[in-house]
């Protein structure tokens, strides 16, 4: 959008995409990719040098893709790829050239976490990819999980920081900032669900703890023109 375009009025600029989708066979197939995980763990523990891993968190390599071998498990790729190709085109429907370039989905890694304990993961970001995801397999139901004395609401979840967030850094509060103070926004984990988010976007996994283990499995993806190049643009000459 160019300035000469703008009617007068308030403009809501730069919004942050951000995809939420559920997999319809999660119920069936979760405690499967479960048990398959673990295993995973279990061999990965055992392959460990210095076997002093900590006991309420383990994170894998980053190359499911490869390790498993598995009719389910493709189906939950294939929803994985679906859910990211659905977001990335919503995302930039006003950017691309219309009708929408055919698309790659490059999965450029994907691994598992297991957290409990009161394990976390701290603020990060992802690099070297355009959109990142995280997928939930296995947490305590919610009643359960929010009863926690010390977590409560927040045992496990997700949370993300937009992009306001730094600018709080000044910490000005005042009635006309207010609209600044919800920088960010907490996903609580529900087996099934799926969230896809620009890798750029800061979030962590808050502390967890539980009766059962709270397993995700992320991912991180870069998109491409399924014919000739991804530029939109071509460079202006100096
Ligand atoms: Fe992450």
């Amino acid at each position: 959008m160019t300035a000469a375009a703008a009617e007068p009025g308030l403009l809501e600029l730069w919004p942050t995409p951000l995809g939420v989708h559920r997999w319809a066979r999660a119920e069936q197939v979760n405690p499967l990719l479960a048990r398959v995980l673990g295993s995973l763990r279990a061999v990965a523990q055992a392959q460990a040098a210095d076997g002093a891993a900590p006991a309420g968190f383990f994170a894998s390599d980053d190359d499911l893709l490869q390790r498993i071998r598995l009719p389910e498990w493709q189906d939950l790729v294939r929803f994985i790829v679906d859910s990211l190709h659905a977001t990335v085109l919503h995302a930039n429907r006003g950017a691309w050239p219309q009708p929408a370039p055919a698309l790659q989905v490059h999965l450029r890694g994907m691994w598992f976490q297991v957290a409990n304990q009161g394990a976390s993961h701290d603020v990060h970001t992802h690099g070297n990819c355009s959109w990142s995801g995280v997928y939930c397999v296995q947490v305590d139901e919610h009643a359960r999980r929010i009863a926690d004395p010390l977590f409560g609401e927040r045992n496990g979840v997700t949370r993300f920081y937009g992009p306001r967030f730094a600018q709080l850094g000044g910490a000005h509060v005042d009635l006309g900032n207010a609209y600044l103070q919800s920088a960010h926004v907490d996903f609580a984990p529900l087996p099934g669900q799926l969230i896809v988010f620009p890798s750029w976007l800061a979030h962590q996994a808050m502390a967890y703890r539980g009766e059962r283990d709270r397993i995700i499995v992320s991912f991180n993806a870069s998109v491409h023109a399924a014919h000739g190049g991804d530029q939109l643009h071509g460079y202006a000459a100096a």
